[in-house]
């Protein structure tokens, strides 16, 4: 884990979740020069990454993974020129087994000539997946995971082109599917991902975009979807910390069923989290109005900031999940999650968030930009939507250059 490598989290497109295999040159051409047009690289969305089924079923007489020639003519070196003469790093997928997820050559027993590879081609982003792994001298499922991605781990490392590096390890030992009682296996590879990469996909995927066989898209689960992944984070705070962040999976815009107000709640709360902020979606149909909230700089500075915090949960009632976090310049963020199936409101104690009823505050909604003053000792929400998220910004109003900063609480 190196965190100059990745100081804050990640912010860019993949294409996994909107079109799985159905990628191309021209799908990543024209989301680069759209993410251009519409503001996304000025916001700091500056990673274009590409997923599985980008190479061919075979390797090489030299035994080097090879590109679909078919899928990106002018290859991937060409296509990584042009992503960078625009001011974005070039991501790639692999597979710390012998397989990817889609069936295509993985990286087991072949890392060094990958990583070599790799390099050549001028990538900068490594997503290493963990499907169909091997098991090899004896080593049980959990160690030859550690195994491998620690040898990625070390190869990396001695490149002279720095990699990011996204571990898929941990999804794999996910409570999701991985049946260990007191999911030991998940939380002992939380452990050891921090010390060799940047990123942890914990979790399911976040529900891909799919076309029913009648030709219609599937609806329906995205929220749910989404909501899995969010409970599975807020149990792992304690691993992040600057140059490593867990990942809950990609922001999904253009989902036909989720409304709105949802997608807001999704990015808001990879926000807090200080989560990577990975796009899969159409990028040049994105809407003015999700545009406007994927580029919301209050919100962009709540992931971004040099603190690396992730918000934790303070408390959960049915209704409203809260959480908090502290922020570098000693303000604290909450955030206000209505999961409820109607407009609601409530009202939040200040003690409840670990701040002082006494105290005077100025609290900022990061959704208008406007400020209000806190009285009365509580934070009041009102008319908060169904699956609406608040997120406040509060800064103290008493004496100037008061730090508000406390130890996170609610973990779980
Ligand atoms: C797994 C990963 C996904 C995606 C697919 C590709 O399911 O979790 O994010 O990379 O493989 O096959
Ligand atoms: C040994 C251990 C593995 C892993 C590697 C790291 O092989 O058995 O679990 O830690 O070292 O290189």
């Amino acid at each position: 884990q190196n965190p100059s490598m990745s100081p804050a989290p990640p912010m860019g497109f993949n294409n996994w979740a909107r079109f799985m295999c159905n990628l191309n040159e021209t799908l990543f051409v024209k989301t680069a020069d759209a993410m251009v047009s519409k503001g996304l690289l000025a916001a700091g969305y500056n990673h274009i990454n590409l997923d599985d089924c980008w190479m061919l079923h075979n390797r090489s007489s030299k035994g080097e993974l090879q590109w679909d020639p078919t899928l990106f003519p002018h290859g991937l070196p060409w296509l990584a020129d042009y992503v960078h003469a625009k001011g974005f790093k070039l991501g790639i997928y692999e597979n710390a087994g012998n397989m990817t997820c889609g069936g295509y050559p993985g990286s087991q027993d072949h890392e060094e000539q990958d990583a070599a590879t790799f390099e050549s081609w001028g990538i900068d982003y490594l997503k290493l997946d963990g499907c169909n792994m091997d098991l090899q001298n004896g080593r049980s499922y959990y160690e030859e995971f550690k195994y491998r991605y620690s040898k990625w781990h070390s190869i990396l490392s001695t490149l002279k082109r720095p990699m990011t590096f996204s571990e898929s390890a941990p999804a794999y030992f996910s409570p999701n599917f991985h049946l260990d009682a007191n999911n030991t296996d998940w939380y002992r590879t939380m452990a050891w991902v921090r010390q060799t990469g940047e990123l942890a996909r914990h979790s399911d995927d976040i529900k891909v975009y799919s076309t029913l066989p009648n030709g219609t898209f599937e609806s329906g689960g995205h929220w749910d979807s989404m909501m899995n992944n969010y409970g599975m984070q807020v149990r792992l705070a304690r691993y992040q910390k600057c140059g490593f962040y867990n990942d809950p999976d990609f922001l999904i815009p253009d989902w036909l069923d989720l409304s709105l107000d949802e997608k807001r709640t999704h990015f808001a709360l990879w926000a807090g989290f200080s989560a990577p902020l990975i796009i899969s979606a159409y990028i040049p149909d994105l809407t003015d109005s999700e545009i406007e909230y994927l580029t919301n700089k209050d919100i962009i500075a709540v992931d971004q900031d040099a603190l690396c915090e992730q918000a934790t949960l303070v408390s959960q009632d049915g209704h409203f999940d809260v959480l908090t976090k502290n922020l570098a310049n000693g303000d604290r963020l909450v955030m206000v999650l209505n999961r409820g199936n109607q407009t609601n409101n409530t009202v939040i104690p200040l003690e409840r968030l670990g701040l002082d009823s006494g105290e005077r505050y100025k609290a900022k909604d990061l959704w208008s930009g406007s400020s209000t003053t806190i009285r009365r000792g509580v934070v009041e929400i009102s008319h908060l939507k169904s699956h609406a998220t608040a997120i406040l910004r509060i800064s103290g109003a008493g004496r100037k250059g008061e730090k508000l900063a406390v130890t996170p609480t609610g973990m779980i």
